[in-house]
């Protein structure tokens, strides 16, 4: 079964053809590095409006069926920052762990780090994932999270995802060995 991941740009200026999004393209070139199972990616490129990012991320989990869902942008204070916030908005369950790991690991490399506000969380049995605008930025931020996403699907019941190991090193606990069939 492919995995069907969406992929948001929530950007003003990209979206009204002020620059072109680099963001979008450099999550689905990282994905394509890791990803050895087949996956299809579906991608949205919308304004920083919190209704509009709302009704994308449930669009692509209740109509195009993402096991994952990965946003990009509008994560920082600035007013029209909102990705944060569409995001709690839609989730019935959050998961702080990512955007504190995204952080840290960001707090490596820029200071300004700290101004991120990336979340995650779960909305039905999709994983929604906040990366932060900057294309550089976001390999250095999935690199850190993205180990643990395949474990994250299978125990929403998604479909299983295998990556190649020279790219990334997924981590699933292993399973008990104790011979009784569960
Ligand atoms: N993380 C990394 N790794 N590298 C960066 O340059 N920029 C920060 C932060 N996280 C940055 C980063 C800055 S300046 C901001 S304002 C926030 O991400 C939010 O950015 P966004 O709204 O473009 O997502």
């Amino acid at each position: 079964m492919t995995c069907r991941i969406g992929i948001i740009t929530a950007s003003d200026r990209a979206h009204s053809g002020t620059y072109a999004d680099k963001s979008g393209p450099a999550i689905e070139s990282a994905l394509t590095a890791y990803l050895k199972s087949p996956w299809t990616p579906v991608s949205r490129l919308i304004p920083d409006e919190q209704p509009l990012i709302e009704e994308a991320l449930r669009s692509l989990a209740d109509d195009e069926g993402c096991a994952l869902i990965v946003t990009t942008g509008g994560t920082g204070p600035a007013a029209r920052d909102v990705t944060p916030e569409a995001t709690e908005a839609v989730c019935e369950r959050l998961l702080p762990g990512f955007g504190e790991q995204m952080r840290a690991v960001s707090f490596q490399h820029v200071p300004t780090a700290i101004l991120s506000r990336q979340t995650a969380g779960i909305y039905g049995q999709t994983l929604i994932i906040n990366l932060p605008g900057k294309p550089t930025a976001i390999k250095e931020c999935l690199d850190a999270i993205f180990p643990a996403v395949p474990y994250c699907l299978d125990l929403l019941g998604g479909p299983r995802v295998e990556c190649h190991t020279d790219q990334i090193h997924v981590f699933r606990p292993p399973q008990p060995t104790t011979g009784e069939t569960p």
